[in-house]
């Protein structure tokens, strides 16, 4: 894909967040599961900052890519990660105050995308994200991160759990690190814009 990415914002409240204009897709997962790295992939950039420490990205980070005629075509939301704090496993609880607004109201909101670690079993704070998306009706992919680190067959054990454990249908294998599956997104984010 050619566009150029331009920071808009770190928006730490409802009020920070950009004027409402092109279709946004969302990252959402546990912290470090790989959003910024996903993110960056994505547009082939080091636009979002990426950590070995989780819980860096506390704000949403907000992305424009342009088009060659610096036309905004879309935004990436990168969202901060949840599950880190070792207290409380409720979503709600854990996330600052402005996510739920952000999921629940932002009219151009298109896609959802949720990144889980195939590395790792299932996790309820995922299946308590990826349930209340659905009853949000708010539409959502599955992606598998870090595949990378698993052989053929341990990656296909590792999604089966996953899609059975979170009621999805499909879950694609992405690796920041090897780039495989990641420019399979683009038409599952290309597909929810209008236009
Ligand atoms: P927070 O912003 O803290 O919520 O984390 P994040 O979800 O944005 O994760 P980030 O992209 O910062 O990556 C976290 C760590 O995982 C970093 O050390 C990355 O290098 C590593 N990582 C991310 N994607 C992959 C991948 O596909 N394969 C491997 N092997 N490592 C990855
Ligand atoms: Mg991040």
């Amino acid at each position: 894909m050619r566009y150029t990415t331009q920071f808009m914002i770190s928006a730490l409240s409802a009020e920070q967040f950009p004027e409402p204009s092109v279709g946004e897709i969302a990252f959402l997962g546990r912290s470090n599961v790989g959003k910024s790295s996903l993110l960056n992939n994505l547009v082939g950039d080091k636009a979002a900052r990426v950590s070995s420490t989780p819980g860096r990205t506390r704000a949403i980070n907000f992305f424009a890519l342009l088009d060659q005629g610096q036309r905004r075509k879309l935004i990436f939301a990168d969202l901060p990660g949840y599950g880190y704090a070792k207290i409380s496993r409720s979503i709600s609880a854990e996330w600052p105050k402005f996510i739920e607004p952000y999921l629940g109201e932002r009219a151009t909101l298109a896609l959802c995308v949720c990144l889980v670690d195939t590395n790792i079993p299932p996790q309820e704070s995922d299946t308590m994200l990826i349930t209340a998306l659905r009853q949000m009706q708010r539409p959502h992919i599955v992606v598998g991160t870090k595949s990378d680190r698993l052989g053929g067959n341990q990656l296909a054990k590792s999604l089966a759990v996953l899609k059975k454990a979170h009621g999805e249908e499909r879950i694609l294998a992405v690796s920041s690190k090897t780039e495989n599956g990641v420019k399979a997104l683009w038409p599952e984010i290309l597909g929810v814009l209008p236009g």
